[in-house]
């Protein structure tokens, strides 16, 4: 598990080797086992492959293009029990998608939509008004060489017991 975090990088450039709807499946799964508010889970997924994730890119271009599938990740407002906590519930869940994607030899990159994009992207993707998109992970075989993992750890940035 600690390898797996620690060894967790971006990539943003993919093979067209097309990802496997158990994997995809396996990455949903544990988006929604991620900690939430009072246990809201207030969240919703829009899986983006091929024509879609091409009409999604031209209008969010923070986005890298080269993946054969992504998966964007919404705030349910609706199913929030804790005012103003899905922002947290979905960072959760994407970080849980970027890491079980990189412990399945898959690669991803968080990517922003939230706050900037959001209209647009419900507009295209026909999303309710009050389900907000929050970010998009792209997902895919690595085309990048290899990443560097050095141990960001810096003894600097903790303070114990007070500042
Ligand atoms: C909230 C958040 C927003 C991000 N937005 C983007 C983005 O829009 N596009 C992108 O290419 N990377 C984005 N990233 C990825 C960061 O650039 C990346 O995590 C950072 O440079 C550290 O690199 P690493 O992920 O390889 O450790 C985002 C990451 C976070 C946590």
């Amino acid at each position: 598990m600690l390898k797996t975090i620690n060894t967790r990088r971006s990539v943003r450039k993919f093979r067209s080797t097309p990802v496997s709807d158990e994997d995809i499946h396996d990455l949903l799964e544990a988006a929604m086992n991620a900690p939430s508010a009072v246990n809201e889970q207030a969240w919703q997924f829009v899986v983006m492959s091929a024509k879609v994730l091409d009409d999604f890119l031209s209008i969010n271009g923070n986005t890298p293009k080269s993946a054969p599938v992504a998966i964007l990740v919404c705030q349910d407002l609706p199913a929030e029990k804790a005012n103003g906590y899905s922002v947290q519930d979905c960072a959760a869940a994407t970080q849980n998608i970027l890491l079980a994607a990189h412990a399945k030899g898959l690669s991803a990159v968080w990517t922003t939509i939230f706050p900037h994009n959001v209209k647009a992207v419900q507009s295209l993707l026909n999303i309710p008004e009050n389900v907000q998109p929050f970010s998009c992970v792209p997902i895919g075989y690595s085309a990048e060489g290899e990443k560097n993992t050095a141990s960001r750890f810096s003894e600097k940035k903790v303070h114990r017991q007070s500042w």
